[in-house]
């Protein structure tokens, strides 16, 4: 047995994430109410929901941005809600947040060098990794000298996303990664999603108000408003049936 488990790696069947009555708020009444969700091994979840429903604020606790009131977050069945960000990483959280950051006075390749730290002390691992997010992003490989000041919406949402993938994360949590991105685009960021997924077995919470673009490549559906989930449901039910859609989804 290969003993580098990489991010890939795991017993089949499990669970990735478990959310146990989970509890935010920024200081009034809270924002996420007693929320309660099992993401298995392997699954790409949509997160749906209105502006305002929660859905970056339970990100941002997931990813350890935010200080629950309440309640528990297990990566593999180990406690993580009381961890440090970026020991969250290094236990395999990786989050893309809203409005792709990467570093704009950086190269592509600086920036993606930065992101293999997390996981590779060693030069030539580091590049190693390099090329391989080269290999699945073919625009990056082409602008790989350009400053990301000097990026495309989708080129840089391209390199966000493949920051966080360097480091081989169990759980890849992504924020609205569609938002002002040609339909095209969306379209190739989702195919790259779905195709890390089943090859490496990621994990993936992927909040969108996309809708169609999020169901088209998610196992299931999880729906929230006002902060609780009203609707979790297989994807292809949710994105094929006019009812639930309407009554979950408002089109
Ligand atoms: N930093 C903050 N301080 C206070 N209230 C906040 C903060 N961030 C979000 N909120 C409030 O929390 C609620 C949920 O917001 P959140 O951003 O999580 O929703 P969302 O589902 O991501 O919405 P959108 O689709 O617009 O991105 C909203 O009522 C929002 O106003
Ligand atoms: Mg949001």
């Amino acid at each position: 047995m290969s003993t580098d488990t990489g991010g890939a790696a795991r017993a089949a069947q499990g669970t990735a994430l478990a959310i146990e009555d989970l509890t935010v708020g920024y200081g009034g009444s809270p924002v996420i109410g007693d929320l309660t969700l099992t993401i298995p091994d392997g699954a790409i979840i949509a997160l749906l929901g209105a502006n305002g429903a929660g859905k970056t604020t339970l990100l941002r606790t997931l990813s350890g941005l935010v200080t629950p009131r309440r309640g528990r977050v297990l990566l593999d069945g180990e406690e993580i809600h009381a961890v440090r960000v970026e020991d969250r990483v290094r236990l395999g959280l990786a989050q893309v947040p809203e409005g792709r950051s990467v570093v704009a006075e950086l190269t592509v390749a600086e920036n993606l060098q930065l992101g293999a730290l997390w996981r590779h002390r060693d030069r030539a691992r580091r590049r190693e990794a390099v090329d391989e997010m080269y290999d699945m992003f073919e625009p990056l490989a082409r602008r790989r000298t350009s400053f990301g000041h000097q990026l495309s919406g989708g080129e840089r949402q391209m390199l966000a996303l493949a920051r966080a993938l360097i480091s081989r994360p169990r759980v890849l949590l992504l924020d609205e990664p569609s938002l002002g991105l040609a339909p095209r685009v969306v379209a190739q960021l989702m195919t790259v999603l779905r195709e890390t997924a089943e090859r490496t077995g990621l994990t993936i919470l992927l909040a969108e108000q996309n809708v169609t673009s999020a169901l088209s490549i998610a196992d299931r559906g999880v729906v929230l408003s006002l902060g609780e989930i009203v609707a979790d449901l297989p994807a292809a039910d949710l994105a094929a049936d006019p009812a639930l859609r309407h009554a979950y989804l408002g089109f």
